[in-house]
């Protein structure tokens, strides 16, 4: 689901998944999985995993695009090709967000292209423009404790 959140554009050149397991960016994402403050959820159907969701936090020095700050994860979303656009995203978008009201969270982040339609889905549940890193925009979500 990285891979498929990393490459969501059909535009790009997609490598194989096995190349991009090797790529620092990929590497650096899922390094350490299952750290404190590390949270996800699952999309299944009939068995098979069709969509997750997570967040993880960052510090100032080792981050990805979407960072604000230390205290507000940054988060990640992607259902499989064949099951899109049926809700599982916002299903998994809005379970997640519960996860991190109940963890305390003040907020999250996420960074998103502008020509994403992945942006017109987080705008609907609250999120909102911050920033901009590179040609993506960062959004945050104030979860207001
Ligand atoms: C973005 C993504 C997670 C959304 O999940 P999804 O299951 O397809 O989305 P949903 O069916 O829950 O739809 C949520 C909203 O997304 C938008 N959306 C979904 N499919 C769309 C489509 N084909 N065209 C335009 N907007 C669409 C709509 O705003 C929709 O809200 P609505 O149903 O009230 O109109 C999924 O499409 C995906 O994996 N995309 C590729 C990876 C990616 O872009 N990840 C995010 C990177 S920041």
């Amino acid at each position: 689901m990285l891979f498929e959140a990393h490459f969501w554009d059909f535009a790009w050149p997609r490598p194989a998944l096995t190349e991009f397991r090797e790529h620092p960016e990929f590497t650096k994402l899922l390094a350490g999985w299952g750290r404190p403050g590390d949270r996800g959820v699952v999309a299944e159907e009939q068995q098979s995993r069709i969509g997750a969701a997570w967040f993880r936090l960052w510090t100032p020095e080792l981050h990805s695009y979407g960072f604000v700050n230390a205290e507000t994860p940054e988060l990640g979303i992607a259902v499989a090709l064949g099951h899109r656009s049926r809700g599982v995203g916002r299903t998994l978008l809005r379970a997640l967000i519960e996860i991190a009201q109940s963890d305390g969270l003040p907020a999250l982040s996420l960074s998103v292209s502008p020509f994403n339609y992945a942006r017109a889905l987080y705008e609907s549940e609250g999120f909102c423009k911050v920033g901009e890193s590179g040609t993506s925009w960062t959004l945050v979500l104030r979860l207001g404790l």
